[in-house]
């Protein structure tokens, strides 16, 4: 089956979403949704959203900020817009409907994360992102011009390559002509032609056994981009949430929000000793990867599995107020956070980098643009602040979405293109072989790639990933095509991604930590 469509939005969180929403009015809008509209990264996120809103705080204030804790990798231009347009952008969110806490005086209630100088996260409680999610996806089912197709599995990007031409990375005028998508209720492999697409496919964090990002996070968009010879940037760039809830065996592991330690949340061993002083000035609210690799330490010189967040002393009111889910989430499991420490441990959590975007959202490759997790515009450099991320999906999506309505005047659909070539595909696969890889991957990352890396772990890695990588193609070429085959070949491409730009990064700097190059030498 094909269809054809003005614009291709692969992602139904707050990238797709609010690309769509602005390019509705030029055109037919398609969304691709991997599970159901709402089942995002954004619907989970809970500290907020960071942007200047009122003095003391200001634009310079918040550059300064993302550009510390990116270690002055960032892309200072990006850095700028991201932070200037912060204002319109939530004014927009607001507009549309969305609602931030306020406080008493009627003033936007602002909260502290770790590496901002100022009180600037907007939030709705501690569940921001359902909120911002459930206004945008109300909006987009409303709209004429907007189809979702929820359980639409993206496999590969349409280019000259399908057309039977020689696509290599160097070649400067490869053109994205839509996508080959499987639905996953009928097994069907549809041709969908576009005249311009949207990568928004969001993280991927399932490359590691650890994970706060939903199950769905494996890294399909950067995996497809980097195939298509999109050009990729910053990979190393790895973010460990500090806090995720220590429950073994839940997945996706259970954020704990940064803003609780905001509120003046205390890290502890199992002591129950402070020990952030040890590390950092900033104590509980340094940058991540301080705080990240601090409890890495401290659980390495321990031997025990997870630390302590001791809530205690924050007063019940303000507990149960601003952070219901937390508290009802932690009492689900027996723990009363008024009354009982949470133990935490770190879990991955955020790719700083993934597809190279200008600053209206291109890509290197034509008519194929990239917003949100899954795009590297620059701002984060190595190491992202905290709520800077909801943040840069409002910006560029709307960037890009001015760009592409001028852009789409001048793209006429591609003609000639084949339907999925699914010749040699005859077994199916056992699925026992997938889910072993997928774990086998899971551990090599988590065990060699992690929050602290050698120049031998991370050899060892690549080594041990080209056994499963073979294996995996031979098996991909023989079954029938499944979203678990793909998933598990998309997450072996972005765990030799990272693994590369690991080893390519010659000093210690951010996320990316290797004890061969310490920093600054
Ligand atoms: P997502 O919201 O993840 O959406 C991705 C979409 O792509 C989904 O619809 C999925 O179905 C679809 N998709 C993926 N692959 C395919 C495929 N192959 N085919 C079809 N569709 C596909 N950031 C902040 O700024 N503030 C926070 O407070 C915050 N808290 C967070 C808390 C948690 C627990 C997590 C996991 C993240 C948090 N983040 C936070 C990060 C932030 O939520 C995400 O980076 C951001 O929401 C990503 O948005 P997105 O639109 O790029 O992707
Ligand atoms: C959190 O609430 O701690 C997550 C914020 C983020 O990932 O930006």
């Amino acid at each position: 089956m094909q269809r054809k469509v003005d614009f291709l939005v692969i992602g139904s969180g707050m990238a797709g979403l609010i690309y769509a929403l602005k390019v509705a009015d030029s055109g037919k809008v398609l969304i691709l949704s991997k599970t159901t509209i709402d089942d995002t990264a954004t619907s989970y996120a809970q500290g907020g959203i960071a942007a200047v809103m009122y003095s003391p705080d200001n634009y310079e204030k918040h550059i300064r900020d993302t550009i510390k804790a990116g270690a002055g990798l960032n892309d200072e231009e990006i850095v700028r817009i991201t932070v200037t347009e912060s204002t319109g952008r939530i004014k927009e969110l607001i507009e549309w409907g969305t609602h931030f806490d306020k406080e008493k005086s009627g003033k936007y209630s602002l909260a502290k994360e770790g590496g901002h100088s100022e009180n600037r996260i907007l939030h709705h409680k501690d569940n921001t992102g359902y909120e911002i999610q459930k206004t945008l996806s109300h909006k987009i089912k409303n709209h004429p011009n907007i189809q979702v197709l929820e359980n639409y599995f993206s496999i590969d990007l349409i280019t000259q390559h399908h057309l039977g031409e020689k696509v290599n990375r160097h070649r400067k005028d490869i053109e994205c002509y839509g996508v080959y998508a499987l639905n996953r209720d009928t097994g069907d492999i549809e041709t969908i032609l576009s005249k311009i697409t949207l990568l928004a496919t969001g993280g991927l964090g399932n490359v590691y056994q650890t994970t706060t990002n939903p199950i769905f996070a494996t890294g399909d968009g950067v995996a497809m981009a980097y195939r298509a010879k999109a050009h990729l940037e910053n990979l190393e760039f790895i973010q460990f949430h500090p806090t995720s809830l220590y429950n073994p065996g839940e997945k996706p592991s259970f954020l704990i929000t940064e803003a609780l330690r905001g509120a003046g949340a205390i890290l502890k061993n199992r002591k129950g000793e402070p020990f952030m002083k040890k590390y950092d000035d900033r104590l509980e609210l340094a940058p991540r990867d301080i705080v990240a690799r601090a409890i890495d330490n401290e659980l390495k010189l321990s031997g025990e599995d997870y630390v302590y967040l001791d809530a205690r002393h924050i007063s019940a009111n303000e507990l149960l107020n601003h952070f219901p889910t937390i508290y009802a989430k932690c009492l689900s499991i027996g723990i009363d956070i008024t009354k009982d420490m949470i133990p935490v441990v770190p879990a991955a959590h955020y790719s700083c980098g993934g597809v190279k975007t200008d600053q209206n959202g291109r890509t290197s490759i034509k008519n194929l643009y990239a917003s949100g997790e899954v795009a590297c515009t620059g701002l984060h450099g190595a190491n992202r602040l905290a709520s800077n991320s909801l943040l840069e999906s409002a910006v560029f999506s709307h960037r890009a979405a001015i760009d592409s309505k001028e852009n789409v005047k001048n793209v006429r659909h591609a003609i000639n293109v084949p339907d999925w070539n699914a010749e040699g595909t005859i077994m199916n696969e056992e699925l026992i072989l997938i889910t072993q890889s997928k774990k086998e991957v899971q551990s090599i990352m988590s065990n060699y790639v992690g929050i602290v890396r050698s120049d031998l772990r991370l050899k060892r890695a690549l080594t041990r990933l080209e056994i499963i990588y073979k294996e995996t193609e031979d098996l991909y070429n023989k079954s029938v095509l499944t979203q678990a085959i793909c998933e598990l070949r998309n997450l072996i491409n972005v765990a030799y991604l990272i693994i590369r730009f690991a080893q390519q990064r010659k000093k210690s700097i951010g996320l990316h930590y290797n004890i061969d190059h310490p920093p600054g030498v």
